[in-house]
Order: C-alpha cells, then structure tokens, then sequence
C-alpha cells in the first residue's frame, strides 16, 4: 500500500518535472554500454542538483565521483558561461566515459575530470581558485575526510552536498559496523555539530536515503 502511493508519487513527480532528455539518456546508455555500475544519482535528485547550482549562483563546482558524467551533467549545465565543473575520479574507464558524456551534452568548455583518488587531488585544489558548491558521491568511507576538505575548498556562504546520506537508514544503526555507514554516519553528525554550519539531510530514493545540504554561513558563530 505505503510502496503504491510512493511509486504513484514518484511517477507523477517524473512525469510533470522532467522532460524527456537526450544528453542523459545517451549518458546513461553510453554508461551502461561501457558496463558502469548503474549507481548515478536518481533523476529527480539530478534536478535538484540542477537548481542548488542556480540558487547558490555557483560558478566553480567540486564533484568528487564522477562515474559517467550523469550528475556532472546536471550540475555544470546549470554553470554560467565561463563557469567551472572539476571532478575527480578514481577509475580510469570512469573518467573517460565522463568526458564522453560531458562532451556530447556540450559541456567540454566547462567541465573537467581529473583521474586519480580524491584524496590525493584534494590538495592541489587548495591552491587553485575557491569552490562555491562541492558534491560528494565517492568512497564512502572517507565521506569525513572528504567534508573537511571541502570545508577547507568551498566559500563561505557556498554549499556543501553529500549523496548517500541515510544508506538505506542503516546510519542510524549504530550497530551496524559497515565502514562506509559509519563513514557516512561519522560526516552527517561532523556537519550537524560544526557551528559554521546549517546543515540537513533531505530523503531521497522514496526515503531510503539522503542528500546532505549544509551552508556554510558567511559570518563566524
Ligand atoms: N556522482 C555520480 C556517481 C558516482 S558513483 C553520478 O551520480 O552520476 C561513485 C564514483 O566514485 C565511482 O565512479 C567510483 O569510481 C568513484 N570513486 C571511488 N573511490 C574514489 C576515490 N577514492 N577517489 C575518487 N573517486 C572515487
Ligand atoms: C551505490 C549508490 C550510490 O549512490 C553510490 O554513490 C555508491 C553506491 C549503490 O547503490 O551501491
Ligand atoms: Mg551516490
């Protein structure tokens, strides 16, 4: 009953928000083809992407995972021109499949992938120009890591976006002994407690797991 009217939800959502969409579909087709894991965000939560980007007027974007380019997709194409998508990706296939895809949906001018473990990029990145919205969707485990960092890389009064925030509610599971549950379990309560900022988990996947969104506030508290 409770599935019927989520599903019944979920349908009508799809069918008046997200119109048919050729760069996406042949990203998912091309990703599917190249044998990826079919674990890119939901479309819904695409479009979501899509308008954060807007609303935080951001013209540098983080990703850390890119898989094959399906949420690159949707966050640099809501970028202004002359605007900035860097993602790093660990896989070597992922990577070129993203650039693929980011390409054939025109984005190539804007968007960047660099290959190699986030957390050996990460550092480079301080020296270069500050983000204004970061996404993470990569390893679970360093889910901690990866919010400090972009604490350190994302402006003040920007935007920090984590996928993959309630697993299924096996977080708040605090038996469950899963390192990238407690990884991810280990970022949301960093993000809830950090006093620069003002962070929620929004449900995802019919409720069956969340994207963390935190501001960071511009003046120190
Ligand atoms: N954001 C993508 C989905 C990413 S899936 C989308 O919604 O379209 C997770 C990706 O993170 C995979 O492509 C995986 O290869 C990559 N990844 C895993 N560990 C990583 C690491 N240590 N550094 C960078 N990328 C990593
Ligand atoms: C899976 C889903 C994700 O969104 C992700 O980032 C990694 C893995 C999964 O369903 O296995
Ligand atoms: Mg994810």
């Amino acid at each position: 009953m409770a599935d019927t009217v989520l599903n019944d939800i979920g349908t009508y959502i799809r069918e008046l928000f997200l119109a048919p969409d050729r760069a996406l579909e042949t990203a998912l087709a091309r990703a599917q083809e190249a044998k990826l894991p079919a674990i890119q965000v939901p479309a819904d939560t695409g479009k979501l992407l899509t308008i954060l980007v807007r609303l935080a007027r951001a013209r540098r974007i983080l990703e850390i995972g890119a898989l094959g380019g399906y949420s690159g997709i949707h966050l640099a194409r809501a970028l202004p021109s002359g605007g900035r998508l860097i993602s790093l990706e660990a896989s070597a296939l992922h990577a070129e499949v993203a650039r693929e895809n980011l390409a054939q949906a025109g984005l190539a001018d804007r968007a960047e992938v660099r290959l190699g473990k986030a957390i050996d990029l990460l550092p480079k990145l301080a020296e270069e120009d500050p983000f204004d919205l970061a996404f993470v969707d990569a390893d679970k485990p360093s889910y901690p890591a990866y919010l400090d960092w972009c604490l350190r890389l994302v402006r003040p009064g920007g935007l920090i976006i984590a996928d993959n925030a309630l697993q299924n509610g096996r977080v708040a599971d605090l038996d469950n002994t899963d390192e990238g549950v407690r990884g991810i379990d280990k970022m949301n309560r960093a993000a809830a407690a950090n006093p620069r900022l003002d962070a929620i988990i929004l449900p995802n996947r019919d409720g069956k797991d969340g994207l963390l969104i935190a501001f960071i506030l511009e003046t120190a508290v």
